[in-house]
């Protein structure tokens, strides 16, 4: 391990490549945020990083949920994953609970984080709001699962959205906890955001979320989405086709149209909306046209991989076959600077 250009203790693997690590819960749909957010900004590390990508199930369940249903959950969100870019032959894909050391590793951690530390984690502030009715101590010690996830393989590179920045930087930390109490074996993990950091949901005051019913999911059939867009909220000075709007105000187009759609459409809708030559519903259609041109090359690759199930739990069964190869060297090397395994 060396010090970046920043300053940040980083891990090169035996090929000289950063590892990237991610994870995304298998809780519902995938939804467009989800895509913008993470999933098309992990597709750009594919080439030039090592890149491990988890379904992560533990997180999933620290809320409440079927268990009849997770297995299908889980399969939907490896052919989401994989149908929206994570090319297998270029990555590893594989789910949480397969690589026992995730929570092996989260023990350990869990005796160098400080209690005030995880009291303060925004999310989980939120999500005890939330699930008033469920806040279990899985709920408060998510973070330090997450810090075990990424430097179980000693990533480095972390890409997220906006809401899991605080999760990194306490991976971070906890990365330098166990460092200084035990010896360096941890890199300090950075997180790399997209441009679209925070895509809000329909109703233009929350970020998209799978359990605010605010989504858009991205293998969603188009009439469903067009029965969700219709309706959605504008800027709020277009009540009438005449009144001009401001696109800027507008979380059809900040939120979504800036995304998916091509400069010349931008600029016919900025142009349309100021100057009130044309409506909400037709500035949509045109949005709609665009989401379709994005997502319907990814519903038609997640069919392929919906209708070949053998093929999806193969790629899993690899993925977590090669994440345990690394899972268990680095489980034994913190074990090791811990006195838990004799040294020689
Ligand atoms: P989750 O669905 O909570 O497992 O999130 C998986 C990934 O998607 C994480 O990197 C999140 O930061 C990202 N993400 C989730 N919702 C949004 C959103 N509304 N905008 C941008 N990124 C998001
Ligand atoms: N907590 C993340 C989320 O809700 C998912 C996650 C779990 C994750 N482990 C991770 C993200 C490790 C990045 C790295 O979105």
């Amino acid at each position: 391990m060396k010090r970046d250009d920043k300053g940040y203790l980083t891990y090169w693997n035996d090929e000289g490549k950063i590892r990237v690590f991610s994870g995304i819960q298998p809780s519902g749909e995938l939804h467009i945020g989800n895509l913008l957010g993470a999933i098309s900004n992990w597709v750009t590390f594919l080439d030039d990083y090592e890149c491990i990508f988890c379904i992560v199930d533990h997180h999933a369940t620290t809320i409440e949920y079927d268990p009849q249903k997770m297995p299908q959950w889980i399969f939907n969100a490896a052919v989401a994953n994989m149908a929206a870019g994570l090319d297998p032959d270029r990555c590893t894909l594989f789910v949480q609970s397969e690589v026992p050391e995730h929570t092996e590793l989260a023990w350990i951690f869990n005796t160098v984080t400080p209690y005030g530390d995880l009291s303060r984690m925004t999310q989980f502030k939120q999500k005890s709001e939330q699930y008033r009715h469920n806040v279990n101590v899985g709920l408060f010690t998510y973070p330090v699962l997450q810090a075990a996830d990424i430097l179980l393989y000693k990533a480095s590179a972390v890409p997220v959205g906006e809401d899991q920045v605080q999760h990194i930087e306490l991976a971070r930390e906890i990365a330098r906890g166990f460092n200084n109490r035990f010896g360096e074996v941890f890199p300090e993990c950075q997180a790399h955001l997209t441009q679209a950091k925070r895509i809000m949901g329909l109703d233009g005051k929350n970020k998209m979320s799978k359990s605010l019913g605010n989504a858009i999911g991205i293998l969603e059939p188009l009439e469903s989405i067009w029965n969700k867009l219709r309706p959605a909220k504008t800027d709020e000075r277009r009540q009438r086709k005449k009144d001009p709007g401001n696109p800027e105000e507008c979380n059809i187009y900040t939120s979504y149209h800036c995304y998916f759609s091509p400069e010349k459409d931008l600029e016919w809708v900025r142009k349309g909306c100021t100057q009130a030559a044309m409506g909400c519903l037709e500035c949509k259609k045109k949005l709609l046209d665009n989401m379709d041109k994005l997502l319907s090359p990814i519903r038609k690759k997640a069919q392929k991989y919906k209708d070949d199930p053998e093929f999806v739990y193969d790629v899993l069964s690899t993925g977590a076959e090669k994440a345990r190869g690394i899972a268990e060297q680095v489980t034994e090397e913190a074990k090791k600077v811990m006195g838990l395994i004799r040294s020689s």
